[in-house]
């Protein structure tokens, strides 16, 4: 509601904007009639402005620092299979590559669905049903130990970068301990059974 009012009084204003500089009278003040919305004009000087280059990016100010209106993108959770598919591709895909890239070029130059999906990720029957049984099982045991020895630093990547930015993408509240809800390691991995 704010933002499309704004949006149109600076439509409105823009529009009275270029009307004066288009009635070729520089040095006028605006045209009364123009000021009817009066309180919402933009300062005198700014559109009092001989040419019309630096009115026009005074009055397209306000357009540039309203963020643009949120595109009507349904949440993770409320999307159909399909949907789910073709955001993986548009969405996750692209930034996990570069994420999982970044962190090692080599192992991970080639980045997939079945990198993260494995065989529920393969094939025309792809179910992509997670946790993905061929990621390590992991054992969260005192701050995830067992794989701290040999993995400090995948654990590390995975903890401060894949896990935060998964849930991102999907829009989930990340893992809270104290009532196991939310997006974590096991969004992914299967967990060894305590
Ligand atoms: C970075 C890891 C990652 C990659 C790469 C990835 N996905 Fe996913 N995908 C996930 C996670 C995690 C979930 C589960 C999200 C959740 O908890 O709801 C998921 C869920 C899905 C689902 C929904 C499954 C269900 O049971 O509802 C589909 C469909 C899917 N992915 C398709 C794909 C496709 C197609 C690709 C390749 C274009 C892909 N994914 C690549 C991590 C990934
Ligand atoms: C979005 C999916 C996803 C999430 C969430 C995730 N991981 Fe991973 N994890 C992966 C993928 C993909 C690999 C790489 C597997 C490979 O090397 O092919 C991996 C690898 C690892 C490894 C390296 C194992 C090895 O043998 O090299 C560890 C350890 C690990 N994850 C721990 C974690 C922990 C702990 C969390 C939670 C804080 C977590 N992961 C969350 C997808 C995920």
């Amino acid at each position: 509601m704010k933002i499309s009012y704004l949006a149109s009084s600076v439509l409105a204003i823009s529009l009275a904007v270029a009307a004066a500089c288009g009635g070729g009278q520089p040095t006028t003040e605006p045209p009364v009639e123009t000021a009817a919305p009066s309180s919402d004009m933009p300062d005198p000087p700014a559109t009092a402005v001989p040419t019309s280059e630096p009115a026009a990016s005074a009055s397209a100010a306000p357009t540039a620092e309203t963020p643009p209106p949120p595109p009507a993108k349904k949440a993770w959770k409320d999307m159909t299979a399909d949907e789910k598919k073709k955001f993986m591709a548009t969405d996750v895909m692209p930034a996990m590559a570069k994420t999982f890239g970044e962190f090692d070029a080599k192992e991970f130059g080639k980045f997939e669905c079945v990198t993260c999906h494995g065989d529920a990720g393969k094939g025309d029957k792809a179910t992509f049903k997670m946790p993905n049984p061929k990621l390590p099982k992991l054992d969260p045991k005192d701050g995830f130990k067992k794989h701290a020895a040999k993995h400090q630093k995948d654990l590390d990547f995975m903890m401060q970068k894949v896990t935060p930015q998964m849930a991102q993408l999907i829009g989930a509240q990340p893992f809270d301990p104290a009532t196991g809800q939310g997006f974590g390691c096991a969004g992914c991995h299967e967990m060894v059974k305590k």
